[in-house]
Protein backbone atom coordinates (compact mmCIF):
# COMPACT_ATOMS: atom_id res chain seq x y z
CA UNK A 1 0.00 0.00 0.00
CA UNK A 2 0.94 3.19 -0.53
CA UNK A 3 2.85 5.84 2.11
CA UNK A 4 -0.05 7.80 3.44
CA UNK A 5 0.05 11.01 5.92
CA UNK A 6 1.15 9.77 9.53
CA UNK A 7 2.76 6.54 8.59
CA UNK A 8 6.12 6.22 10.07
CA UNK A 9 8.74 6.96 6.91
CA UNK A 10 10.56 2.89 6.24
CA UNK A 11 13.90 3.03 7.72
CA UNK A 12 16.36 2.26 4.99
CA UNK A 13 20.11 2.02 4.80
CA UNK A 14 21.91 3.44 1.20
CA UNK A 15 24.53 4.67 -0.51
CA UNK A 16 24.63 7.81 -1.41
CA UNK A 17 27.00 10.67 -2.85
CA UNK A 18 28.22 11.64 1.07
CA UNK A 19 28.53 8.09 2.00
CA UNK A 20 26.41 5.62 3.06
CA UNK A 21 23.39 6.23 5.03
CA UNK A 22 20.66 4.97 7.08
CA UNK A 23 17.96 7.24 6.96
CA UNK A 24 16.29 7.59 10.69
CA UNK A 25 19.99 8.28 11.96
CA UNK A 26 20.46 10.76 9.41
CA UNK A 27 17.44 12.10 9.80
CA UNK A 28 17.64 12.12 13.86
CA UNK A 29 15.00 14.47 15.20
CA UNK A 30 15.45 16.77 11.86
CA UNK A 31 12.75 17.30 9.76
CA UNK A 32 13.40 16.02 6.28
CA UNK A 33 12.68 16.20 2.60
CA UNK A 34 13.56 13.02 0.60
CA UNK A 35 12.34 13.60 -3.08
CA UNK A 36 13.34 11.42 -5.96
CA UNK A 37 13.67 12.48 -9.55
CA UNK A 38 13.53 10.38 -12.77
CA UNK A 39 17.25 10.27 -14.33
CA UNK A 40 20.22 11.52 -14.16
CA UNK A 41 21.97 14.06 -17.21
CA UNK A 42 18.15 15.20 -18.05
CA UNK A 43 16.81 18.79 -18.08
CA UNK A 44 14.05 19.08 -15.84
CA UNK A 45 16.41 17.15 -13.18
CA UNK A 46 18.89 19.27 -13.93
CA UNK A 47 17.09 22.46 -12.93
CA UNK A 48 15.42 21.24 -9.74
CA UNK A 49 18.85 20.03 -8.00
CA UNK A 50 20.26 23.49 -8.58
CA UNK A 51 17.16 24.63 -7.32
CA UNK A 52 17.39 22.64 -4.17
CA UNK A 53 21.01 23.68 -3.60
CA UNK A 54 20.20 27.44 -3.90
CA UNK A 55 17.75 26.69 -0.78
CA UNK A 56 19.69 24.86 1.24
CA UNK A 57 20.23 27.78 3.62
CA UNK A 58 16.01 27.99 3.62
CA UNK A 59 15.68 24.44 4.51
CA UNK A 60 18.54 24.71 7.04
CA UNK A 61 16.78 27.32 8.91
CA UNK A 62 13.87 25.18 9.33
CA UNK A 63 16.08 22.84 10.50
CA UNK A 64 15.02 20.36 7.57
CA UNK A 65 17.59 17.96 5.92
CA UNK A 66 17.48 17.27 2.50
CA UNK A 67 18.10 14.05 0.22
CA UNK A 68 17.42 13.20 -3.14
CA UNK A 69 17.25 9.70 -5.04
CA UNK A 70 17.41 8.43 -8.15
CA UNK A 71 17.59 4.54 -9.78
CA UNK A 72 21.22 6.01 -11.25
CA UNK A 73 24.22 5.01 -9.43
CA UNK A 74 25.93 7.10 -7.31
CA UNK A 75 28.91 7.29 -9.64
CA UNK A 76 26.86 8.18 -12.23
CA UNK A 77 25.47 11.60 -9.63
CA UNK A 78 28.58 12.35 -8.67
CA UNK A 79 29.50 12.95 -12.83
CA UNK A 80 26.15 14.97 -13.32
CA UNK A 81 27.10 17.30 -10.15
CA UNK A 82 29.46 19.39 -12.51
CA UNK A 83 27.09 19.58 -14.93
CA UNK A 84 24.31 20.86 -11.90
CA UNK A 85 26.95 23.78 -11.31
CA UNK A 86 27.79 24.87 -14.70
CA UNK A 87 23.98 25.04 -15.58
CA UNK A 88 22.71 26.59 -12.36
CA UNK A 89 25.61 28.10 -10.74
CA UNK A 90 24.91 25.64 -7.59
CA UNK A 91 26.54 22.89 -6.00
CA UNK A 92 24.86 20.38 -5.41
CA UNK A 93 25.13 20.21 -1.47
CA UNK A 94 23.22 17.27 -0.22
CA UNK A 95 23.12 13.87 -0.23
CA UNK A 96 21.78 12.04 -3.39
CA UNK A 97 20.66 8.32 -3.19
CA UNK A 98 22.24 6.12 -5.65
CA UNK A 99 19.23 3.18 -6.13
CA UNK A 100 20.08 1.11 -9.01
CA UNK A 101 18.04 -1.97 -7.82
CA UNK A 102 15.20 0.19 -7.23
CA UNK A 103 15.33 -0.67 -3.20
CA UNK A 104 14.42 2.84 -1.69
CA UNK A 105 12.01 3.66 -4.96
CA UNK A 106 9.87 0.60 -4.16
CA UNK A 107 9.90 1.04 -0.42
CA UNK A 108 8.69 4.59 -1.25
CA UNK A 109 6.22 3.88 -3.96
CA UNK A 110 8.46 6.42 -6.13
CA UNK A 111 8.36 4.38 -9.16
CA UNK A 112 4.74 4.30 -10.65
CA UNK A 113 4.39 1.59 -13.42
CA UNK A 114 1.61 3.01 -15.90
CA UNK A 115 3.82 6.38 -15.88
CA UNK A 116 7.22 4.42 -16.74
CA UNK A 117 8.13 1.07 -15.58
CA UNK A 118 11.75 1.67 -13.87
CA UNK A 119 12.12 5.62 -13.98
CA UNK A 120 11.36 7.41 -10.42
CA UNK A 121 8.16 10.03 -10.63
CA UNK A 122 9.09 13.08 -8.64
CA UNK A 123 7.97 12.18 -5.58
CA UNK A 124 8.78 14.32 -2.69
CA UNK A 125 8.20 13.20 1.22
CA UNK A 126 8.41 15.67 3.95
CA UNK A 127 8.76 13.49 7.78
CA UNK A 128 8.66 14.88 11.01
CA UNK A 129 10.93 15.12 13.99
CA UNK A 130 8.67 12.02 14.84
CA UNK A 131 9.89 10.43 11.66
CA UNK A 132 6.27 10.38 10.23
CA UNK A 133 5.01 11.46 7.02
CA UNK A 134 3.79 14.70 7.16
CA UNK A 135 3.32 15.25 2.91
CA UNK A 136 3.58 13.76 -0.19
CA UNK A 137 3.72 15.05 -3.50
CA UNK A 138 3.71 13.23 -6.84
CA UNK A 139 4.47 14.83 -10.13
CA UNK A 140 5.31 13.97 -13.42
CA UNK A 141 8.62 13.84 -15.19
CA UNK A 142 7.74 16.67 -17.62
CA UNK A 143 6.65 19.11 -14.63
CA UNK A 144 9.72 20.60 -12.53
CA UNK A 145 8.84 21.32 -9.32
CA UNK A 146 8.82 24.64 -7.39
CA UNK A 147 10.64 24.03 -4.30
CA UNK A 148 9.34 27.66 -2.51
CA UNK A 149 6.00 25.52 -1.98
CA UNK A 150 7.68 22.61 -0.35
CA UNK A 151 8.81 25.56 1.92
CA UNK A 152 5.84 27.04 2.41
CA UNK A 153 4.14 23.82 3.53
CA UNK A 154 7.03 23.25 6.10
CA UNK A 155 6.47 26.78 6.99
CA UNK A 156 3.05 25.40 7.50
CA UNK A 157 3.31 22.33 8.72
CA UNK A 158 5.79 23.85 11.75
CA UNK A 159 3.15 26.43 12.75
CA UNK A 160 0.39 24.44 12.85
CA UNK A 161 2.47 21.43 14.93
CA UNK A 162 3.10 24.61 17.64
CA UNK A 163 -0.58 26.13 17.64
CA UNK A 164 -3.60 25.37 17.22
CA UNK A 165 -3.94 27.14 14.34
CA UNK A 166 -4.60 25.72 10.46
CA UNK A 167 -3.33 27.84 7.30
CA UNK A 168 -5.39 29.14 4.80
CA UNK A 169 -5.24 28.65 0.76
CA UNK A 170 -2.50 30.62 -0.66
CA UNK A 171 -1.14 31.58 2.73
CA UNK A 172 2.63 32.51 3.60
CA UNK A 173 4.52 33.00 6.74
CA UNK A 174 3.56 36.16 8.18
CA UNK A 175 0.17 35.90 7.62
CA UNK A 176 -2.80 35.40 9.23
CA UNK A 177 -3.90 32.23 10.10
CA UNK A 178 -6.88 29.90 11.15
CA UNK A 179 -8.45 28.77 14.62
CA UNK A 180 -9.01 24.95 14.74
CA UNK A 181 -11.87 24.09 15.03
CA UNK A 182 -11.80 22.41 18.51
CA UNK A 183 -11.00 25.50 20.07
CA UNK A 184 -13.98 27.16 21.60
CA UNK A 185 -14.36 31.52 20.81
CA UNK A 186 -13.82 31.74 24.96
CA UNK A 187 -10.63 29.76 24.70
CA UNK A 188 -9.49 31.72 21.75
CA UNK A 189 -9.70 34.69 23.45
CA UNK A 190 -6.66 33.66 25.81
CA UNK A 191 -4.82 31.69 23.48
CA UNK A 192 -5.09 34.50 20.59
CA UNK A 193 -4.50 37.51 22.99
CA UNK A 194 -4.52 39.46 19.73
CA UNK A 195 -7.81 38.54 18.81
CA UNK A 196 -9.74 37.52 15.75
CA UNK A 197 -12.21 37.85 13.60
CA UNK A 198 -14.95 35.28 13.23
CA UNK A 199 -15.97 35.53 9.26
CA UNK A 200 -18.08 32.72 9.56
CA UNK A 201 -18.50 31.02 13.19
CA UNK A 202 -16.56 28.39 11.58
CA UNK A 203 -13.75 30.63 9.78
CA UNK A 204 -12.18 32.42 12.64
CA UNK A 205 -8.75 33.99 11.74
CA UNK A 206 -6.22 35.49 14.07
CA UNK A 207 -2.76 36.76 13.54
CA UNK A 208 -0.36 34.67 12.95
CA UNK A 209 0.89 33.97 16.95
CA UNK A 210 4.37 33.82 16.02
CA UNK A 211 5.11 36.75 13.86
C1 LIG B 1 13.85 15.64 -17.35
O1 LIG B 1 14.37 15.81 -16.26
O2 LIG B 1 13.85 16.52 -18.21
C2 LIG B 1 13.20 14.34 -17.68
C3 LIG B 1 13.59 13.17 -17.04
C4 LIG B 1 12.99 11.97 -17.36
C5 LIG B 1 11.99 11.93 -18.30
C6 LIG B 1 11.58 13.11 -18.92
C7 LIG B 1 12.19 14.33 -18.59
Amino acid sequence: MAIQLGDVAPDFTADTTQGPVSFHAWKGDSWAVLFSHPKDFTPVCTTELGAVAALKPEFEKRNTKVMGLSVDPVESHRQWESDIKDVTGNAVNFPMIGDPESKVAKLYGMIHPNANDTLTVRSVFVVGPDHKVKLTLTYPASTGRNFQEILRVIDSLQLTAKYAVATPADWKDGQDVIITNGVSDEDAKTRFPRGFEAKKPYLRVTPQPNH
